[in-house]
């Protein structure tokens, strides 16, 4: 007599962005001529650029050429890209990664839920509070979270580092010795950046403790300001203890292309003297056949001279929406942070207004959709979330009907 899983019973609802989803289409069935905009999920509008385009079809287009894109696609990724990612991503910038230590994959969401598989099920996990989900969500699924505390709001099992305006969203070193941390800076959902030496300090804390940091930097290209890394690596012995997740979503656009890679550095090892690079690349061989041919040219693309310039040009269009987001709310009153090194803008919401209260409040009045702060965890409570992401018209109008509430 079979039965499922029962640690997948013990988190109730949706994942967080389809049950947004949810309640925003039932509202735009009821409200069929209401113009929503959506600056909720963190999603790209703004379309593929000519050169990834172009990329694209000429993967495609083999007529006359010997070579095709017919058969399995290497499980680790084509030596063409993971040699370009080590030498634009990590040898320019002084990061000592060899193209052999990258595993291309599906995209980032995939390899931070699914990184957590290589670890002891008894392993105990950090997170930022708030926090993207799926890295807590991973963990509840695989038996590491313990149960769940209704009046607390948290997992028994899980060391959370609260991210507030008082510590200026940059968590302190955890009290209580974590095995896996996860940080994800520039930050989802707050917005804000770890400096170098504040990242520093964790690595430093995860080589003395024998804890392994799961460093998701999926948005470093938004970073505008010195001071700030763009990997893990750049601190001083993070290969002995980080992982770094990547993904082309945020800087290129390719959210339905999907193409991401994780960085697993050979010297990275357990404290029971396993590697973490062979344990991944057995995962990788087993449970993934290779991210398409078509999709790792496009990725190559991105870093050829003409991607480079029009990706720039993506990410610039982004912040100057999250310009006119911060600058809209503030003129409005509102407590504003981030949207200077990332995507997002967090804000505090009006009279202490539950996240959730507001999401409505926002919805019905405005027509306008974030995400609730409470939805990344007790600390997001009060908080909510819009994205950069939108067109340009529609984070002013956005801006606009904010302003007249
Ligand atoms: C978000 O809105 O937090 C992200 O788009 C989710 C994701 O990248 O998976």
């Amino acid at each position: 007599m079979f039965k499922v899983n029962s640690d997948y019973l013990k988190l109730r609802g949706s994942y967080l962005f389809s049950e947004i989803g949810r309640r925003v289409n039932e509202y735009q069935a009821a409200n069929p001529d209401k113009k929503i905009i959506r600056l909720g999920i963190g999603d790209v509008t703004r379309p593929l650029t000519p050169t990834i385009i172009s990329a694209l079809h000429e993967a495609v287009d083999m007529e006359g050429r010997e070579e095709t894109f017919k058969g399995y696609a290497p499980d680790l990724g084509y030596a063409f890209l993971r040699e370009t990612i080590a030498e634009n991503d990590y040898k320019k910038r002084g990061c000592d990664i060899e193209s052999d230590e990258i595993f291309v994959s599906d995209g980032a969401k995939s390899d931070s839920a699914n990184i957590q598989e290589i670890f002891s099920r008894d392993n105990k996990i950090a997170v930022c509070d708030p926090v993207y989900p799926v890295y807590l969500d991973s963990n509840v699924m695989a038996g590491r979270a313990g149960d769940y505390d209704e009046k607390e709001e948290k997992w028994k099992g899980v060391v959370y580092m609260p991210c507030t305006a008082e510590n200026g969203f940059c968590p302190d070193l955890p009290e209580e010795i974590p095995d896996i941390i996860y940080i994800c800076s520039p930050n989802n959902p707050t917005g804000t950046a770890m400096k170098k030496d504040e990242l520093q300090k964790f690595v430093d804390y995860a080589n003395e403790n024998h804890s392994v940091i799961i460093f998701d930097a999926a948005y470093e290209a938004y970073i505008s300001e010195e001071g700030v890394p763009h990997s893990i690596y750049e601190c001083a012995d993070a290969k002995k203890c980080a992982i770094e997740i990547r993904s082309f979503s945020k800087n290129a656009g390719f959210t339905g292309v999907r193409l991401g890679f994780s960085v697993v550095p050979k010297e990275l090892k357990s404290a029971d003297g396993y590697d973490l690079y062979s344990l991944w690349k057995r995962r990788h061989g087993t449970k993934f056949n290779g991210a398409p041919f078509i999709q790792q040219k496009a990725g190559e693309a991105v870093y050829s001279p003409q991607g480079r310039e029009e990706i720039k040009g993506l990410v610039s269009y982004y912040m100057e929406n999250a310009k006119v987001i911060r600058e809209g709310l503030k003129s409005a009153g509102f407590t504003v942070y981030g949207g200077v090194n990332a995507p997002y803008i967090w804000l505090k919401t009006p009279d202490n207004m539950s996240s959730w209260d507001f999401f409505d409040h926002l919805l019905k009045n405005a027509g306008v959709v974030g995400t609730p702060g409470s939805g990344f965890g007790p600390s997001g409570e009060g908080y909510f979330r819009l994205t950069a992401f939108g067109s340009h018209e529609n984070s002013a109008e956005a801006m606009g009907r904010i302003a007249d509430l």
